[in-house]
């Protein structure tokens, strides 16, 4: 083999560019599917792979995280994977920290308003408090599952039993008012790329009550485009200055708002695999292509 073709095969593994997914949506979520034509045009090959296939990362000039959304049964495995992947967006440090809402608690240390959360581990007792309704989940999730909401005026016994089967199964529980504004102003997800902000979505209310279980994935959602207020995108920003890096090395960022009664409040900031809703906004699969071939070695 001479030195020139050597080069240009290194060139062309180079240019390539993973998609990661999981073995259920073996062909990416639709939303994430234009990204392959796009950068097509822009010389760079890219392809879908399962997190979990046997597929050789180092080949790849970039790993992309997009559709894993079966990890949550799989965490350690989860982790331990992405920070094997030489090039991964975002990087598997960054995915460790993401992958376990106790980020939330360290974000509420810094400032930043969250949902307010009680956090009730494995060996914990608990027991509902006053009335209202209540959300349970557990701080590793993705797609709503395992995620019930209850009144404790007449469900207080089923939302005991959702903890303690959490709580069985080894996993940290956290415990929420339900932000009944959801019901009419909806969630806000602010969406940024390579740390400056790009587009939003509205997310329709998705908990109607008890946790009986997911039929999939995730949940159906109801999907919208949003303009944010100038709060949400305050609050965004101060996100972004409070994540453990510079929120310019990520490649996407989604923060994710429920209305409260002093504002907008943190729900979950997602640097793992998040949907992007690249389909609501003119340009969207344009910015992440372009961030996408910055970063090829
Ligand atoms: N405290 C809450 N108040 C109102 N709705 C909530 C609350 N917590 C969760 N939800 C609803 O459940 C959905 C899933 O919860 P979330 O914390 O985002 O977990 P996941 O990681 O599974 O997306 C949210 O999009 C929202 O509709
Ligand atoms: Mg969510």
């Amino acid at each position: 083999m001479s030195a020139d073709h050597s080069q240009s095969s290194a060139t062309r593994a180079a240019a390539r560019v993973a998609f990661v997914t999981c073995g259920e949506l073996p062909d990416l979520d639709p939303d994430d599917q234009p990204l392959i034509p796009a950068l097509a045009a822009r010389g760079v090959t890219a392809e879908p792979v399962a997190w979990d296939a046997d597929a050789d990362w180092s080949a790849y000039g970039l790993a992309v995280v997009r559709s894993t959304w079966d990890y949550a049964k799989r965490r350690d495995e989860f982790v331990a994977w992405a920070t094997s992947v030489p090039r991964l967006a975002n990087p598997g440090g960054v995915i460790a920290w993401n992958t376990d809402k106790r980020y939330l608690r360290e974000l509420a240390g810094k400032g930043v308003p969250i949902v307010p959360t009680t956090w009730v581990e494995p060996g914990d007792e608990w027991q509902p408090a006053a009335g209202g309704e209540i959300v349970v989940k557990p701080a590793v999730s993705a797609g709503s599952v395992d995620t019930g909401r209850y009144d404790l005026a007449t469900q207080a016994g089923l939302a005991e039993a959702h903890v303690a089967r959490l709580q069985r199964a080894g996993r940290t529980v956290m415990i929420q008012p339900y932000l009944a504004a959801v019901d009419t102003a909806g969630e806000t997800a602010l969406l940024y790329v390579d740390g400056r902000y790009s587009h939003a979505i509205r997310k329709g209310a998705l908990l109607t009550g008890p946790d009986t279980g997911v039929e999939g994935l995730y949940v159906e959602e109801d999907i919208t485009p949003r303009t944010p207020s100038a709060d949400e995108l305050a609050l965004g920003e101060r996100v972004l200055a409070a994540l453990p890096v510079p929120a310019g090395d990520l490649l996407y960022i989604r923060v994710d708002l429920l209305p409260a009664a002093d504002g907008p409040v943190v729900i979950e900031v997602e640097l793992t695999e998040p949907s992007l809703f690249l389909g609501t906004a003119d340009g969207a699969h344009d910015r992440l292509a372009d961030a996408i071939v910055r970063r090829l070695p």
